[in-house]
């Protein structure tokens, strides 16, 4: 077996794999498993024994799925892409074409830098970043202009990479669930980029666009999804909403892996009096960059010499008001990239003179340092809470379960 074999069986194998996955998926979708926190790691079980099964009794099941097979088969890879650069969806309700006006991936390293002393002392990390600060803007691979037609009170918006299907499977049903609450439209949207490594590409990509065919909710951009390219994702969510999302009232951004309750947001909203330049999140104040080389998020002089950064909220998960999100976007665009998307967002609230409040419901940076500590396992806890990070999907479907059962704490903790 060569390379490419592998390759193909491995691609076969797992495609397999998932189309059982979102076989059982579907036939369940809609059913919240309520009081049965091992139901994920059950059917995990099941269709790792019963993949061949289940992709059988697919076909067997109601016309609708003939659609999902039709997926695989027929369509080639360029036309299933919904809503591609070159189309230009119409929102009537005001007239005006919003379209994604990028439609080239084509940006140069920027060569000039290779010849300055202080650019060589880099290491390689920070040297990709800088050779490709200037790229701003790349075309996108998966679009959903539909997502906020209409009057939107919540839009919830979690930064994803194409991987973790399991995690945004779990948030589907748990937090990120799309839903009226109080009369009011609640709607969810993963943020990918591309796979950072070759096999990722040619493994996922398609398991992506088949997610994205059946759930509708993954905006993807072609750049790569790397850690230092999170500030794109962050300044392409603020241009997307900018472009098609004039009548969302709130925004909740968020990581992946992290717990959400959305009754306490509306519950927070609903009490809270300022509105307008609302960004509330566990907000850092004289946040000193990082310095010590070992550690992840380390910063050159190079890149940044000043002593503190501007307050900023960790990107676990914050919330701010949507017209105020429309003009982050022009923020953003006045100001240089900077490697670490949640300091970077900092700098734009700066430039906005908008200082974010820090609220103890965000708990983005966890709950308790002590790892083992019975505060990380304690439904109560977490039923007072806005966000939490951080939560793996087994335990996050768990936690979600016990806290929307019938909890009974002995006593209210007054966080909101
Ligand atoms: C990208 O841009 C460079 C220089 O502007 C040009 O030479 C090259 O042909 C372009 N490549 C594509 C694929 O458009
Ligand atoms: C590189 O330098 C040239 C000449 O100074 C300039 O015109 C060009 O814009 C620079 N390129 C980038 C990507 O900054
Ligand atoms: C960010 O994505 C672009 C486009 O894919 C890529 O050229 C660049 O190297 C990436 N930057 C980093 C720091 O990974
Ligand atoms: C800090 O960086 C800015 C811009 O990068 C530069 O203009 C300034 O001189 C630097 N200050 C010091 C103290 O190095
Ligand atoms: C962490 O918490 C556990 C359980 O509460 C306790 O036994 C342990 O001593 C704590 N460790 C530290 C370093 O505080």
């Amino acid at each position: 077996m060569n390379n490419r074999d592998r390759w193909r069986v491995y691609k076969r194998v797992s495609v397999m794999f998932f189309l059982a996955a979102v076989a059982l998926t579907v036939v369940q979708r809609g059913s919240i498993i309520v009081g049965a926190p091992f139901e994920l790691e059950r059917q995990a079980r099941m269709q790792a024994s019963q993949g061949e099964d289940a992709g059988a009794a697919l076909e067997d099941k109601s016309g609708s799925y003939q659609g999902v097979k039709g997926f695989w088969k027929a369509v080639p890879h360029q036309q299933i892409k919904p809503g591609t650069t070159t189309q230009a969806p119409r929102i009537t309700e005001d007239n005006q074409a919003r379209v994604w006006d990028v439609t080239s991936s084509n940006c140069s390293a920027n060569l000039n830098l290779s010849s300055q002393e202080w650019f060589k002392g880099l290491e390689d990390n920070f040297k990709q970043f800088m050779l490709y600060r200037h790229c701003r803007y790349f075309p996108m691979q998966l679009n959903h202009p539909e997502k906020c037609s209409g009057e939107i009170f919540l839009l919830m918006v979690i930064k994803s990479v194409a991987t973790q299907h399991d995690r945004r499977e779990v948030i589907r049903k748990t937090w990120g669930m799309e839903r009226v609450l109080n009369g009011k439209r609640v709607k969810t949207l993963f943020l990918l980029g591309k796979p950072s490594n070759e096999a990722e590409r040619a493994n996922h990509q398609k398991l992506v666009e088949y997610e994205d065919y059946i759930y509708k909710d993954i905006l993807q951009w072609d750049f790569l999804d790397s850690f230092f390219n999170l500030t794109l994702k962050e300044t392409h969510f603020l241009k997307w909403f900018h472009t098609f999302c004039p009548s969302v009232r709130y925004v909740f951004k968020g990581d992946d892996d992290v717990f959400v309750s959305v009754e306490n947001i509306f519950e927070f909203l609903e009490t809270s009096n300022h509105h307008r330049n609302l960004f509330v999140g566990d907000v850092i104040f004289k946040a000193k960059p990082i310095r010590k080389k070992e550690n992840k998020y380390h910063i050159p002089l190079a890149l940044y010499n000043k002593t503190h950064y501007p307050p900023y909220a960790g990107g676990g998960g914050f919330l701010m008001d949507g017209s105020l999100v429309r003009r982050l976007h022009w923020a953003a665009d006045s100001l240089e990239l900077y490697p670490i998307d949640d300091v970077f967002l900092g700098m734009c609230l700066e430039v906005l003179q908008v200082t974010p409040v820090k609220h103890n419901a965000f708990k983005t940076f966890g709950l308790v340092k002590n790892k083992s500590s019975k505060m990380n396992r304690e439904p109560c806890f977490f039923k007072n809470m806005i966000v939490v990070h951080k939560l793996l999907p087994s335990d996050l479907m768990h936690m979600w379960n016990l806290v929307n059962s019938d909890l009974i704490c002995s006593q209210k903790v007054e966080i909101l």
